[in-house]
């Protein structure tokens, strides 16, 4: 063989062990020795590769949170977090820095696509009772990403310091400061004083690239590997009325090679005859989707530029300021109550999500859409949803000057 190729060779297999596989056994072993890979089980069922099983959501999440750390880590080595210099070092990647527009709204939509994501990633997992035994840790794993999503967010809000982004985390660090005891204290250490300046932009810039990123990768690491742990999707064959409620299915017995590289808690009814191999069914969706996902980032960044209004000004607030639009819904029950509307209301949300899967714990409707033996809880979830989706619209478009009713095609409205 030629020396070049003979080295190459040496060099590629050092890096990748296993070549393109060709065998099951290949197949089973690209899997296993990975470091990226070996995330995967080395078969996975057919039927969870339907595009309409998970719509791809969780993995579309996962992208999204990609993406932004690497258009963010980018945008750091241009953004300086001081009060003098944070909006031209923004407006500058618009008309300064080589393709800094296209990064900062890559960045931005990509931001807000992950909301929407999580969302409905979450509504999924609801909707096909997937948070019950034994995903309940992961399900509160998942509620806490979801929060910490909503935070990474809303930190991010600030660093432009433009009106929109002083006045939006103004009124969002008000409604901090509705909760009971704390929420002064809250607010106080957020900001880092009692207004919004230097001491909150810097918090809000170490918060936003430190701190809540490393948490998120921490968390979304335990959520994977969870996934897996559990015995991968849930299936309709964990309906199972005669288990113990709560209990997760019994596992079964393995068989040839998936003993080597199967989870630790098979799920049941395994079929050798339903499963395909994750090399090279699985991975080549997850690239699809990667590509997918990114064009739509990119084309949105390519055709709608990320807002940038005017300089910050602490005494000339817009009326009425408004806060990020996944906040809307919270504003706008605090503008009829501020204690039930900021605190009782998504404080109630958010523990009713987490004691869910222990308070439900009926084997019954698991991994199927709109099951007829959860329609009390779908459709409260619905309804739910719902609400908070009329309370944005209603933020959004008809709340004019001192939070009065406007209608937004009347003249001037
Ligand atoms: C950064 C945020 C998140 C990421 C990256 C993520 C990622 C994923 C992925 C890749 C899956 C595999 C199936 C799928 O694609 O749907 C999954 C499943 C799951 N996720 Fe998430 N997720 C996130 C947030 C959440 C949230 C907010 C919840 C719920 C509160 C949640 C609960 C679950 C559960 C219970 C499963 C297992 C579902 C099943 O077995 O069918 N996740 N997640």
């Amino acid at each position: 063989m030629n020396p070049f190729r003979r080295f190459w060779q040496t060099v590629y297999r050092s890096v990748f062990r296993v070549g393109i596989p060709k065998t099951n056994l290949g197949r089973a072993q690209a899997m296993v020795s990975s470091f990226l890979l070996h995330l995967h089980p080395a078969k996975v069922r057919r039927d969870s590769l339907r595009p309409t099983r998970t719509f791809g959501l969780g993995l579309i999440t996962l992208y999204l949170f990609i993406i932004l750390v690497v258009s963010g880590v980018l945008l750091m080595f241009h953004y300086v977090p001081s009060v003098e210099r944070a909006y031209d070092s923004v407006r500058d990647l618009s008309f300064v820095v080589t393709a800094g527009v296209l990064l900062r709204n890559c960045h931005r939509w990509a931001a807000h696509l992950m909301v929407v994501a999580i969302v409905l990633h979450m509504a999924r997992v609801f909707l096909m009772g997937a948070y019950k035994a034994p995903r309940q840790f992961n399900w509160g794993v998942g509620v806490g990403l979801f929060l910490l999503t909503l935070f990474l967010s809303f930190t991010g809000y600030l660093l432009p310091w433009d009106q929109l982004a002083f006045w939006a985390i103004t009124v969002g660090t008000s409604i901090a400061a509705y909760a009971p005891g704390v929420g002064e204290l809250t607010r106080f250490s957020l900001l880092g004083g009692n207004i919004v300046g230097q001491a909150s932009l810097l918090r809000f810039y170490v918060l936003h690239v430190v701190v809540l990123p490393a948490a998120a990768i921490l968390m979304i690491a335990v959520h994977l590997y969870r996934i897996r742990k559990d015995g991968g999707l849930a299936h309709p064959d964990e309906d199972q009325p005669t288990v113990e409620e709560g209990e997760a299915p019994p596992p079964q017995k393995s068989y040839g090679l998936m003993a080597l590289t199967e989870s630790s808690t098979p799920y049941v009814g395994r079929d050798p005859g339903k499963e395909v191999f994750a090399w090279p069914h699985l991975l080549i969706r997850e690239v699809l989707l990667f590509v997918g996902t990114f064009s739509v980032v990119l084309l949105l960044a390519i055709f709608f530029d990320a807002p940038l209004e005017e300089l910050a000004n602490p005494i000339h607030p817009p009326n009425p300021a408004k806060a990020p639009w996944y906040f809307l819904a919270l504003q706008e029950l605090v503008a009829h109550s501020a204690f039930l509307g900021g605190v009782i209301i998504p404080g109630a949300l958010v523990l009713a999500l987490i004691l869910l899967p222990y308070l439900d714990r009926r084997r019954v409707g698991i991994g199927r859409w709109f099951a007829r033996e959860r329609w009390l809880a779908n459709g409260t979830f619905l309804l739910v949803l719902l609400a908070l989706a009329i309370l944005t619209v209603i933020a959004t478009f008809f709340r004019g000057p001192n939070w009065d009713w406007v209608w937004p095609w009347a003249a001037g409205g």
